[in-house]
């Protein structure tokens, strides 16, 4: 679990840069190379949006190439909309291509004891895969409740489509036959991870697992619609949800506030902590100003439309945010949460709220600041 100490420090993870002129890695002295597979991997560059023509390609493994290949297929699952998932046609645009198919019958003594017989490396090809299409499903739904169960239930999803796709691998008699063993099971798997999307929304209604992007605003409107003015603030700042590009984060650091993000999304942004507000320890007395806007109470409002067991967690956490401010600091966000701001102790908490748009049925949508004073 994050602590209140780790929100401070600055996330260092970077990417590491790709060789000059060449995406993929040498198989160097790796025994498994076994032939140069450049075309289908220059045709899995093109699916993800980079093609590097001049790339004098090395020999590839097998291993790696399978790998590859898999994540290109998941990254493919990003084409469907998460709503379709479930449906025969979904499976057809998941499937993996002739090319694919060719590479993999090419090289099926290599591969199938990796997919069926070693428990190692399938159990990694599922967890990277679980992992991006995790990261996939809160990139594109940003209400998407996650868990450590959630992960493994994924990784369950995959590892068993990859030992049944080693298992038709194994006696497929050519590229059609492979093609055809593996409908079903292609069929089966998109429609049960479908399934799981579904089932990581139910808190928030059936049909709510669709593609909801979560946006991220300009720095001028944020300060507009909290009225905020940047040095007026007390320190140190914690921007809830800041966005992956934590814009208001850097702005007021820019300005030489000490201000910090929480964001759930990956990101590489500095002085972010990457994790869920429902885990995080924002500690007590703490923070002189906490800022959430269009983030922490607006998934406070839906989930508390839509769900009592999770309205009860953000209720927590919200009476977390507010003990963690010093005497004196503040928490700014919209929407506001009505509902309970009605419940906090005159005598500790002054509320202050302002208008910014006309909701449905005309109810406000309003900015709140919330000030701690003993
Ligand atoms: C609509 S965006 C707003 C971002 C930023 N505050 C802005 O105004 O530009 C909401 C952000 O909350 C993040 N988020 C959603 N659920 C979260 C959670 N459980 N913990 C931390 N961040 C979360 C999303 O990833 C997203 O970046």
């Amino acid at each position: 679990m994050a602590t209140a100490a780790t929100i401070t420090r600055s996330d260092t993870r970077r990417r590491r840069a790709p060789r000059p002129g060449c995406l993929w890695p040498s198989a160097g002295s790796d025994p498994d190379a076994l032939g140069c597979i450049c075309g289908h991997l220059a045709r899995l560059g093109d699916r993800g949006g980079r093609e590097y023509p001049d790339c004098a390609m090395p020999e590839l493994a097998p291993v790696e190439a399978l790998r590859r290949l898999l994540r290109a297929q998941v990254e493919a699952l990003r084409g469907i909309p998460l709503g379709r998932l479930v449906t025969e046609a979904a499976a057809a645009q998941a499937a993996l291509d002739d090319d694919a198919l060719a590479t993999l019958l090419a090289h099926r003594e290599r591969l199938v004891p990796h997919l069926i017989g070693q428990a190692a490396e399938l159990r990694r090809l599922g967890e990277d895969a679980a992992t991006r299409f995790g990261r996939q499903l809160r990139e594109r739904n940003q209400y998407a409740s996650w868990d450590e169960a959630a992960h493994a239930s994924l990784v369950g999803l995959f590892t068993a489509y990859y030992r049944r796709l080693g298992e038709v691998l194994a006696t497929a008699g050519g590229v059609e036959d492979l093609r055809e063993g593996l409908l079903p099971v292609d069929a089966g798997h998109t429609a049960r991870l479908g399934r799981f999307a579904q089932s990581r929304s139910r808190d928030v209604g059936a049909e709510a697992m669709a593609d909801t992007v979560a946006s991220e605003y300009s720095v001028g409107l944020q300060l507009e619609v909290l009225r905020i003015e940047p040095r007026a603030l007390g320190s140190p700042i914690l921007d809830v949800g800041c966005g992956p590009s934590a814009l208001l984060v850097h702005h007021l650091r820019n300005l030489g506030l000490e201000a910090f993000g929480l964001e759930r999304s990956p990101t590489d942004a500095t002085y972010v902590q990457v994790g869920d507000w429902l885990e995080t320890d924002f500690g007590l007395d703490r923070w002189g100003s906490i800022i959430a806007h269009l983030s922490f109470t607006n998934h406070f409002v839906l989930h508390h439309r839509d769900s009592e067991t999770v309205a009860a967690r953000y209720a927590d956490a919200y009476l977390r945010l507010l003990r963690s401010l010093q005497e004196g600091g503040c928490f700014c966000y919209a929407p506001g949460v009505p509902f309970i701001e009605g419940l906090l102790p005159v005598d500790q908490y002054g509320v202050s709220r302002w208008e910014i748009l006309s909701g449905p049925d005309d109810a406000p949508i309003e900015a709140v600041r919330v000030e701690r004073r003993r």
